[in-house]
């Protein structure tokens, strides 16, 4: 539990010690979830909230759910199912559902689950206190839903956190205006909105200032950026921030080293970008690009408007770019419909392009999308079966390319102790204590170091070159030079 330090409220309510309320707030899924999570905690602070571990202390349980994949819906109603005792040993406790789950079923939440409170979509995060205020003068239960217009949209300009890490995110846009058929996001996230380009100079101003060395910035399809803000913007069109000019914005921010990026779809806007690689300081050698599936049939029926050779074409034009750049990306197996020669040739894409790393998924249907209307027709088992084909591939790929490393002298950003550290299972040199850092190219490397220097967090935000002395199962271990 971290107590937070209470002070004078921005609208002027000020909170007495005796007065703090105690939140918890359990995220699932994805880096945009974690994200508003912290925005949920940032707008309660002012009014005497302070976070908790513990769901018994809390006078508020939020869960911040994610239905991108899976029985998003029944995992979230057994934990609720969990938290129930909570509510009925305590009629003061506010128990809310946020995230994506709560935005696809809105206020139907509210009948099937009698004990819940509150139901929050992702846009409504800076309501949140007034929501709480208007179940304190008596509203007993609420689902706020309902998208914003775009032009009504307002983001959260988000603050550190106090204990800011040494990589951190900064959402750049909400929504997403693509249509893939099998994606819930457009459903739960609505249409595009981009955050204006000087909040999001300011935000990793801020972070910087607070210790932060290396920003990722977060969207379902950062390529897009900007375009929202054409929409009526006559004469002014053409000074509307396109996402290269956002990056090149940032990338000028004094203090910042790394800069990247996440998530891109093939078709938008790459030209450009790709010319950005090695021009821009701070801009690291990784491009994490989902193909989803290597057969052009299967593609159209994902509805992502692009064909196989599209998409070599842009993997060409990065690596012709930037040789040294490491590419990522996602696979989506068992598609509707797909048979295991189009299966076939996802796997032959991965051999071709040879990822360094890749994220695959089972085909999980999700309600009221285009796919759904397909039929969620290849049997379980043969997803299964085609997953672990897939994960086959890429780690024989994976592991050459990591043997590929042994020898190599490379620039290293320092995050913090090792896992390995922390579990006090390090078998390397220096008796258990490491540091762990990223490469630009986001590989994680172990660096032995002296109890002191791992004490005193000597090397914790500096950048520093190593040379990689051991790979062993898929971890690089290295030591300073
Ligand atoms: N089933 C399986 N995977 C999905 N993804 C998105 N929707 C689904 C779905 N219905 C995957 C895609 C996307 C990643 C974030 O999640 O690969 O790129
Ligand atoms: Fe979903 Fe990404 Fe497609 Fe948007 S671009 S619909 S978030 S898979």
């Amino acid at each position: 539990m971290v107590a937070v330090e209470l002070k004078q409220s921005e609208n002027g309510v000020s909170t007495a010690p005796g007065a703090t309320r105690f939140v918890h707030v359990q995220t699932f899924g994805c880096q945009m979830n974690v994200n508003d999570t912290d925005r949920i905690m940032q707008v309660l602070a002012p009014h005497g909230w302070a976070p908790t571990d513990d769901p018994a202390q809390a006078q508020l349980i939020l869960l911040n759910t994610c239905s991108v994949r899976d029985k998003a819906e029944q995992k979230m109603l057994s934990q609720l199912g969990r938290l129930r005792p909570l509510k009925e040993h305590n009629d003061e406790l506010v128990l809310g559902v946020a995230g994506c789950v709560a935005q696809q079923e809105g206020a139907a939440l509210l009948d099937k689950v009698p004990y819940l409170d509150l139901v929050m979509g992702p846009d409504h995060i800076g309501e949140l206190p007034t929501l709480l205020e208007r179940m304190q003068r008596g509203e007993r239960r609420i689902a706020e839903t309902e998208f914003y217009k775009r032009k009504d949209f307002r983001f959260v300009e988000a603050e550190p956190r106090d204990e800011t890490r040494v990589s951190e995110f900064v959402t750049i846009m909400k929504g997403c205006d693509r249509v893939c058929s099998y994606c819930i996001v457009p459903f739960t996230r609505g249409r595009e909105v981009s955050k204006p380009r000087e909040m999001v100079v300011r935000e990793v101003e801020r972070l910087v200032a607070a210790g932060a060395r290396e920003v990722t910035l977060l969207g379902q399809n950062v390529n897009s950026y900007g375009k929202d803000l054409q929409e009526g913007a006559g004469p002014l069109a053409s000074r509307v921030p396109t996402f290269s000019e956002l990056l090149t914005a940032v990338d000028a921010v004094p203090g910042l080293e790394r800069l990247r990026f996440t998530t891109s779809h093939p078709m938008d806007a790459i030209d450009d970008l790709i010319d950005l690689f090695g021009r821009l300081r701070t801009l690291c050698e990784f491009f994490h690009l989902p193909v989803q599936a290597g057969n052009d049939r299967i593609l159209d029926e994902m509805r992502r408007f692009y064909t196989v050779a599209d998409y070599r074409d842009k993997v060409h034009k990065l690596r012709a770019r930037c040789p040294e750049i490491a590419l990522s990306t996602d696979i989506i197996v068992g598609f509707p419909g797909e048979t295991d020669a189009e299966f076939e040739d996802t796997l032959r894409l991965l051999e071709e392009v040879r990822y360094d790393s890749i994220f695959a998924f089972k085909y999980s249907e999700r309600p009221g999308t285009r796919a759904e209307k397909l039929g969620d027709n290849v049997p379980e088992a043969v997803k299964k079966a085609r997953l672990s084909r897939v994960l086959a591939v890429q780690d024989a790929i994976t592991r050459d390319k990591m043997q590929a490393m042994h020898g190599q002298v490379v620039e290293i950003l320092v995050e913090g102790p090792s896992q390995r550290a922390a579990r006090g299972t390090a078998g390397q040199g220096g008796g258990g204590f490491q540091m762990m850092g990223r490469t630009r190219t986001n590989l994680i490397v172990n660096v032995p170091v002296p109890f002191g220097d791992f004490w005193n967090k000597r090397w914790v935000g500096k950048l520093a070159r190593v040379e990689i002395v051991e790979v062993k199962a898929n971890t690089l271990f290295g030591r300073f030079v």
